[in-house]
């Protein structure tokens, strides 16, 4: 059996990161946490890719492609969590083992931030621990694929 493989998606501003709102969101910048969640990756023997975009079909089109090219999807949507359907579609439709992800403790915050309309297609959800939610999340994504 070869390695199971991983898509990581980031979606819209996330490429701020370091930048943005620093006190929410931490100091590090994106790069900083694919670095992260590279050398998590290798230790578990697990390959992922990592693509952000601020667009909505972007990010769309990748997960169609994911379905028979991945083995998992682990996702931050941003804003997207709480009102994209499009993106909750297209989810659902790769039936692949999906984690959905936040930096931020989204049910501490505005009152906007606390629906989500993917979790209910996730498999779980971690939120709150910075850019230990990506590492966190990987793994439990990873037990989740091995048990399938
Ligand atoms: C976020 C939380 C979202 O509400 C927000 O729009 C983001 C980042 C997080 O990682 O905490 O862009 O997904």
């Amino acid at each position: 059996m070869g390695k199971h493989k991983v898509l990581i998606l980031h979606g819209p501003n996330l490429n701020l990161l370091g930048h943005r709102e620093p006190e929410i969101y931490g100091y590090q910048t994106l790069a900083d946490i694919d670095r992260l969640i590279k050398e998590r990756a290798s230790n578990l023997e697990v390959q992922v890719a990592a693509f952000q975009s601020n667009y909505e079909g972007q990010l769309i089109d990748r997960i169609q492609d994911a379905r028979d090219n991945y083995d998992g999807i682990l996702i931050n949507p941003g804003a997207l969590t709480h009102y994209s359907y499009g993106l909750r579609d297209a989810l659902s439709a790769a039936e692949l083992p999906l984690v959905e992800v936040h930096l931020s403790n989204i049910f501490a915050r505005e009152e906007f931030r606390r629906h989500s309309v993917i979790s209910p297609v996730a498999s779980g959800v971690i939120c709150g621990f910075g850019a230990n939610s990506y590492l966190l999340g990987l793994e439990a994504l990873l037990a989740v694929i091995k048990k399938r």
